[in-house]
């Protein structure tokens, strides 16, 4: 029988899953290619650029938590891209705890986060594992900017905003729309205050002179990984995407949920949350282009005299995101994370190497300003 792979891809049929299987090859480090449908599987990972070269195998594996832990048995590492991660997480990092393995995702939204870090972190710590929800472009990238921009000063304030151009896939418009049912939290004097629901903020980004529309979209991670830290005691975070009609209609959705939605049960809540993500994008989106799908993450920070600026320009936010969990999951291989337990990317790994990966990829650049 042959060795067990080291690292299993949960949800590799999937727009990111297929990318993170790209760069894990790159690194050539042996993986599984897991999800629902084998057929699938088979279909997509036969169109991931270079596979043949790759030393992975397909599994085909049920949803239940044993089901998962049986298939992770063995392994070191579990990527899971299968989100909306409110709705998925849970099982597959439970199963990942129950299978010894490291567990890394690629969900952003904030309830998910905060949920890792107040149920699992303990538990994986207590094994010295990681549990490292959000190691994908939104936010390990701004958070290893903040990282970078703490070091320059007596700064204890932070806004982040992170943007991007592109069109999202069929997982991120669920994510999207199923976040707006979420509570979103920012944080001031270390506590979390509720963000007021459907509000919309225009934001400045350097390198466009009109202003952007941006949202608080959950909360976004950055609250819940500078929580107790002891040199932040304010973060604030906002997001979206660099067209403002899509961001106009979402901010639009906001305020129509609020009205209309959120008096119904939950179970009816999320129903309609997935039907208008339906609606809006049931296809795969083509490959990302380098010159047309830009990033940028602006992370401002402020003391009492000192203030500073990181800004990182980037392109392919979702090939950034395959690259930094390949990149996680090779570190994981043959080092153990810098922080055990729930951590940011930046944490398990170092804020400066991930940056350091992303630009030696030519994905992603950050400046400082201070
Ligand atoms: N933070 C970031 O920067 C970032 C970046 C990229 C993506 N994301 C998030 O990652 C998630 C996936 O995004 P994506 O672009 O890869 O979406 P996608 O192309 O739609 O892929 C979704 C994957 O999840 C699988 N899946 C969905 N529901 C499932 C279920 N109930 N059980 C098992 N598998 C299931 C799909 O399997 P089938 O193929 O069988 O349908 C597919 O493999 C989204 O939540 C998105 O918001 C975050």
């Amino acid at each position: 029988m042959s060795k067990k792979k080291p690292v299993v891809i949960y949800g590799a049929s999937g727009f990111s899953g297929r990318l993170v299987a790209e760069f894990l090859r790159e690194y050539n480090v042996p993986f599984i290619a897991a999800g629902r449908n084998r057929a699938k599987l088979e279909e997509v990972m036969s169109r991931v650029p270079g596979i043949e070269t790759a030393d992975y195998e397909i599994a085909a594996v049920g949803e239940s938590v044993d089901d998962l832990a049986k298939l992770f048995a063995g392994a070191k590492v579990v990527c899971n891209t299968v989100g909306p991660f409110i709705y998925n997480g849970p099982r597959v990092i439970e199963a990942s705890l129950q299978a010894d393995c490291h567990y890394m995702d690629i969900g952003g939204e904030q309830a998910w986060i905060r949920e890792v870090d107040e149920k699992w972190g303990e538990k994986f710590a207590a094994r010295r594992l990681l549990a490292a929800p959000a190691t994908a472009f939104m936010s390990a990238v701004s958070d290893a900017a903040a990282r970078l921009l703490l070091e320059t000063g007596a700064i204890d304030t932070l806004e982040t905003v992170t943007m991007f151009k592109g069109i999202p896939t069929f997982g991120s418009t669920q994510t999207i729309f199923a976040v707006i049912q979420t509570d979103a939290y920012y944080l001031e004097q270390n506590r979390y205050k509720p963000w007021p629901r459907a509000t919309r903020y225009d934001v400045a980004i350097p390198g466009y002179i009109q202003n952007q529309l941006a949202l608080a979209w959950g909360g976004f991670p950055h609250p819940v990984w500078f929580k107790n830290h002891p040199q932040v005691a304010n973060v604030r975070s906002f997001g979206g995407l660099l067209d403002r009609q899509i961001m106009e209609n979402i901010a639009a959705t906001e305020k129509m949920f609020e009205e209309q939605i959120r008096p119904l049960p939950k179970a009816e809540q999320e129903k309609k949350l997935a039907d208008m993500a339906n609606s809006v994008q049931g296809a795969t989106p083509p490959r990302e282009n380098t010159h047309e799908q830009r990033t940028i993450d602006v992370v401002a920070g402020r003391g009492t005299m000192d203030y500073g600026q990181c800004v990182v320009f980037g392109t392919c936010a979702y090939r950034q995101t395959g690259l930094i969990q390949a990149f996680a999951a090779h570190h994981l291989l043959y080092a153990p994370p810098r922080k055990a337990g729930f951590a940011s990317a930046a944490e398990a790994f170092g804020a400066r190497e991930l940056l350091r990966v992303l630009e030696s990829h030519g994905l992603a650049k950050a400046k400082l300003y201070s």
